[in-house]
Formats: structure tokens, sequence, C-alpha cells
């Protein structure tokens, strides 16, 4: 029997609004200048991270997907029921991880959380053609999902929480131990969750993934901008600033910024803001920390969690690791 049912929570389009122009307010006057990296990921800038996900330069994607269907069975076992994923962007790699597991065996819900409406839209038509799920998306932050799947926590069987992609590494050390925090608070003990993790590799490599030849890390970086310009009357010019990615050595993270390349006045009329950037000024919009894999499991074990396994993809450096709620 197939049972597909899909139900969407959205925030209303007004509120969502002035929360953007909320933050980019608070965050544009900060020093150094910052944006924060969630809304890059609107219809367009979701596309265009999944097409920095197929390029030869940026591996994680392909790693992490070797080790979905190479563990797929140990991972998703047979007392898992439920199953949300934070940030499900396409769906592909939960439906690899759920093919891989061998479908059809019994039930399973799926909760997809994403902030943007068109992967969640891509993700549940991935998801659609496998038998026997229910599929509800949740759009909004990762709070947002949490929060809901915090309420749903009487369900029968475990529940596996999912946050692939290294997502992890996009947090600063407080707000990650934070993150991982709600994530436990959200689960039961024996709920699991699966952690993707991006590990240390050499400079050379981290760059090319983070600043590629074809220049779409580039356009995926500037479309904030030109987000900020079609929703809050914003006015940047988009030549005006070029995308750096540095790797901070002390930090162990590659830091991507917006260089702006000439003296220019910027106004963004629906967050109140008028000020000038002086050429060469920087607006940080994400940092990706890179890890050895025993990081990876004492951030898990400070957070309440226990290590069930850790798989490696020597190939490209890259880390899944299943945890248990204590
Ligand atoms: N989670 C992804 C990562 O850290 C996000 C990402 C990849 C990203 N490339 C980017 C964010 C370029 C901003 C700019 O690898």
């Amino acid at each position: 029997m197939t049972s597909t049912a899909m139900t969407g929570h959205a925030t209303t389009a007004e509120g969502s609004r002035s929360r953007f122009a909320n933050d980019v307010r608070d965050f544009l006057t900060q020093h150094p200048r910052q944006l924060p990296s969630r809304y890059l990921y609107d219809d367009l800038g979701s596309a265009l991270f999944e097409a920095i996900c197929r390029l030869p330069w940026y591996p994680l994607t392909r790693a992490e997907l070797r080790l979905l269907k190479s563990h797929g069975r140990e991972i998703l076992d047979a007392g898992v029921t439920t199953l949300i994923e934070l940030g499900s962007g396409s769906g592909v790699k939960l439906s690899a991880l759920i093919a891989a597991a061998g479908t059809g065996r019994r039930h399973l819900d799926l909760h997809l959380v994403d902030v943007s409406k068109g992967a969640l839209t891509q993700a549940s038509r991935a998801l659609e053609g496998l038998e026997d799920v229910r599929i509800e998306t949740h759009e909004g932050t990762y709070e947002d999902g949490l929060a809901g799947f915090r309420l749903a926590r009487h369900v029968a069987g475990r529940r596996l929480a999912l946050f692939l992609g290294s997502n992890i590494g996009n947090f600063d050390p407080p707000g990650r131990e934070a993150f991982l925090g709600s994530v436990r608070q959200a689960l039961n003990p024996g709920d699991d969750l699966l952690l993707g993790a991006d590990l240390l590799k050499p400079e050379r490599e981290l760059l090319l993934a983070y600043d590629d030849p074809l220049g779409v890390t580039a356009a995926f970086n500037r479309n904030l901008l030109a987000r900020i310009n079609r929703e809050l009357e914003g006015n940047f010019e988009l030549d005006g600033f070029a995308h750096r990615a540095l790797w901070n050595e002390a930090r162990s993270r590659i830091e991507m910024h917006l260089r702006s390349l000439r003296r220019q006045r910027i106004q963004i009329r629906e967050a109140d803001l008028d000020f000038v950037m002086a050429e060469g000024e920087m607006i940080w919009t994400e940092s990706s920390y890179k890890y050895d894999p025993a990081q990876v499991v004492s951030m898990l074990e400070r957070s309440s969690f226990r290590v069930r396994a850790q798989w490696i993809d020597t190939a490209d450096r890259f880390a899944l690791t299943l945890a248990e709620a204590i």
C-alpha cells in the first residue's frame, strides 16, 4: 500500500519579510558587517546550491551520498519509524538513504524542514515515489522545525534526526552547542541523530570547494544581495561586490565574504538602512568549520549523545556519525 500525505506549515509572508528586514538591519550594522547565512537559500539560492553540489570541486555531497548508500541499513535500523531532516534541500540524500535501507518493509513518517519552499516542493516530489511514506513539510528555520518535532514526541517507535551536508560547520562553536542542545531536547532517549561533517583537508582543496572556477559559488553568495534588492528594496550593485573565500587556520574554518570593490552608498529601504561601504570592506556571509573525526565525537558527547558509529570517506575526507540520545 502506498500512502502519501502532504501538509505544509508556513509562516505568513509579511511576518517572514519583517523578520528578514530586522535581521538584515541587525547584522549589516555589526562590525565586521555580516548577513545571516540562512537567507542564502531563497528559491534561486537553493537552486544555485544544488548546482554547487554537482561541481567537481565540491565533493562533500557525493562523499556523503556514498556513505549513506553503503551504510543505509545500519543507519535506518528496524526500530525507526519517524525521520526528520533539518535543511532537506532537494531530498536526494533522504531518498537514497531510504532506498539503501530497503523500502516497502514498513511505514515511515518523514518530516522535511527547509527555509526554501522551492526546495520542499522538489524534495516532496523526490520522495513521493517511495512506498508507504507520509511526508510532512515544514517551511521554516531549524528551530521552527524542531519545535514541531518536540511536540510530536509521542510516536510509536524510534525517531531519527538527520543533519547533513556539514551544515553543522556553519555554526560557530557556541551556536553549535546551543543547536545540538536543542536537537537533543527535541529527541527522546534512544532516538538517533545522524550528523554529516566535513573533515580537515589540504587548504588548496578547501579553497577550490568554496571558490570554484566556474563562479557558481560566487553567484550563490552574491544572490543574497540580489535577494535583498528584490525583497527589501535594496540598491546593491552586484558588479560592485566580489566573492571571497578565505581559510582561517587558527579557527579551522573557511570564511565566505562579499568584498566591496569600490566606495559605495548602500540603501535598503525596507530595512531602514543607509550607509557607505569603503573599497575593500567586507560583508561576512558564512563560515564553514572543518573537523577531525574525534572532534565530531566529542561535540556529540558534550550534548548528551552517545556515538554508535562513525563512517569516514577517506577519498574526500567526510564523516557521517550516528549517535543516540541518552
Ligand atoms: N553547508 C555548506 C558547507 O559548509 C554550505 C556552503 C557550501 C556554502 N558552499 C557555500 C555557504 C558557499 C556559503 C557559500 O559546505
